[in-house]
């Protein structure tokens, strides 16, 4: 039980990983001939992003069928090569099960939409148009516009918060639960090991379906363009709804047998708000705390995230600095070797808190974002608002394995997304053969985390409350960042401190003495005696 305190993940957004056939798109295959990756980074969990048959509107975030694999990332025998493998090198495998809605292309929406008695009807949240017409109520997509498409053959509306091709499904009704049952099971008897769970706090709408009020409503915010819709209203009835956390007490009772991981995506970014989702011991068993993610290079809010991440009660945290939906770390931070060491500074923090961290491909190499023109764009939301600067195709550019043309990724002319201008010393190989490289910190980090035992037992003390360090101790172990541009020292507590671990490579093993200095932007891991 419980594999994954201590335990270290990592994500696999599958279209960018590896291509194993030469279309220019990752795939299963490839990811199973890269697995040796991963075992040599040193993590224990892959998260791997749908791979669901999908017509692709959210590349892959729009499932067709919940029990397939889509040809353009293989069959199902590659996904069981992948599990088959990844168990042979102690790897346990997360697949992304997406609960909230399915594609307009799933055998259930086309029934549902057909007619209005269609059995299916109830699978999906249709409501009459208003009075006037218009739509059922305020609500707006997380991708720009409205939240409701009118279906003119039936006259009356389906809810999307996403794309109109993502329809949701009503988890009001017993039907769609009993499915998700199954659909769990089909999975867990394949061999998985777990579920990332996307969009985990939207299941349960209120049943009323109320207008959200009206949070804040800039002028440059103009109706049914732009992404930042979404910010204008406060989502009082669309999502955290009660009723939500006895989902997954469900799904437990599913998964449990199996020793199975109930990850969340719970896109909460207050702490009150998220702290239930991982409060109770029959809830999810970790669910991503996203505000580090959110938060820009300010002490204050990064400490302000992690005091409040090490808080939650039981600890049921998964950690993460980078995602395919947000910009890269260094990039956030402000780009180049800033960037860089910024970026690291916040890995090794969080890979010292309680939880579980994880990394996303490409993390481990430093990586910026990648460079995609408004003519390359792919994402949705930039597709469909014309908003590159909301566009989600920078950090899912192909992951640069060696130099030259295709960068290992693939032999394709060209790649589905564009490389974003990689250089030679971005790639795995060149890093690799470069003890001083990105990639070989973040494997002591990894080690680290893993062989270090007060990182998975012991409570958090925090050494600093203000200026630009971030310290804190967990038993015989301290983790001390600067985060700022100038020199600083940190008065250790009694004992004798040695650096284990130094972002900069150049102290590790030293005696820290009983004053730790820190140049600007340095992180590094004590250990007492
Ligand atoms: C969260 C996923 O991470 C994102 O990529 C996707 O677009 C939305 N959920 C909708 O499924």
């Amino acid at each position: 039980m419980t594999w994954w305190r201590g335990a270290v993940g990592y994500e696999v957004y599958i279209r960018s990983f590896a291509d194993s056939d030469g279309d220019g798109v990752g795939d299963l295959r490839g990811l199973h001939d890269r697995l040796d990756h991963l075992a040599w980074l040193g993590v224990d969990i892959v998260w791997i992003t749908p791979f669901y048959p999908s017509p692709m509107h959210d590349h892959g975030y729009d499932v067709a069928d919940y029990k397939g694999v889509d040809p353009v990332f293989g069959a199902m025998a590659d996904l069981d090569a992948v599990v088959e493998k990844a168990h042979g090198l102690g790897l346990r495998v997360v697949v992304d099960l997406v609960p909230n809605h399915s594609s307009s292309e799933h055998r259930w929406f086309r029934e549902s939409r057909s007619s209005r008695d269609n059995p299916y009807r109830d699978y999906y949240l249709w409501r009459d148009p208003a009075p006037d017409g218009g739509p059922p109520n305020n609500w707006v997509s997380h991708f720009g516009g409205l939240a409701w498409t009118l279906d003119e053959t039936t006259g009356q509306y389906w809810c999307h918060l996403f794309l109109p091709e993502q329809p949701d499904l009503n988890w009001a009704n017993e039907a769609v639960r009993a499915q998700f049952d199954d659909i769990l099971r089909f999975w867990l008897d394949r061999g998985v090991d777990g579920f990332r769970i996307d969009v985990a706090h939207q299941l349960v709408k209120h049943p009323d379906l109320p207008d959200n009020p009206v949070a804040d409503e800039p002028d440059d915010v103009e109706m049914g363009t732009t992404a930042s819709i979404w910010e204008t209203l406060e989502h009082r009835y669309d999502s955290d709804q009660p009723g939500t956390v006895e989902i997954y007490r469900r799904w437990r009772k599913v998964a449990d047998p199996y020793d199975a991981l109930l990850l969340g995506e719970v896109y909460l970014l207050e702490a009150e708000h998220f702290e239930r989702y991982v409060r109770d011991d029959d809830g999810l068993n970790l669910a991503f705390w996203f505000t580090p993610l959110h938060v820009g290079w300010d002490v204050d809010l990064l400490r302000r995230a992690l005091v409040d991440g090490a808080g939650f009660r039981r600890g049921g945290v998964a950690w993460v600095s980078g995602s395919h939906d947000r910009p890269r770390a260094v990039s956030r931070f402000g780009g180049g070797e800033v960037g860089r060491r910024r970026a690291l500074v916040l890995s090794t923090l969080l890979f010292g808190m309680p939880g579980t961290p994880f990394l996303y491909q490409g993390e481990e190499l430093g990586l910026p974002d990648g460079v995609i023109t408004s003519e390359e764009a792919q994402d949705p939301i930039a597709v469909r608002t014309g908003e590159l600067e909301h566009s989600r195709d920078v950090c899912r550019t192909p992951m640069p394995w060696t130099p030259g043309p295709g960068l290992g990724f693939t032999t394709a002319a060209r790649a589905w997304l564009p490389f974003g201008n990689r250089v030679e010393s971005d790639t795995v190989a060149v890093q690799r053969a470069d003890e001083s490289s990105t990639i070989h910190r973040y494997r002591r980090l990894v080690g680290l985390r893993r062989e270090t035992a007060d990182l998975h037992t012991e409570p958090v003390e925090w050494l600093t409350d203000e200026g630009p360090l971030i310290a804190y101790r967990r038993g015989g172990t301290i983790v001390a960042a600067n985060c700022g541009a100038q020199a600083v020292a940190l008065e250790l507590p009694e004992g004798t401190w040695t650096i284990v671990f130094d972002t900069t490579a150049a102290t590790e093993s030293a005696d820290a003495g009983r004053t730790l200095e820190l140049a600007g932007h340095q992180a590094v891991v004590l250990r007492r005696g």
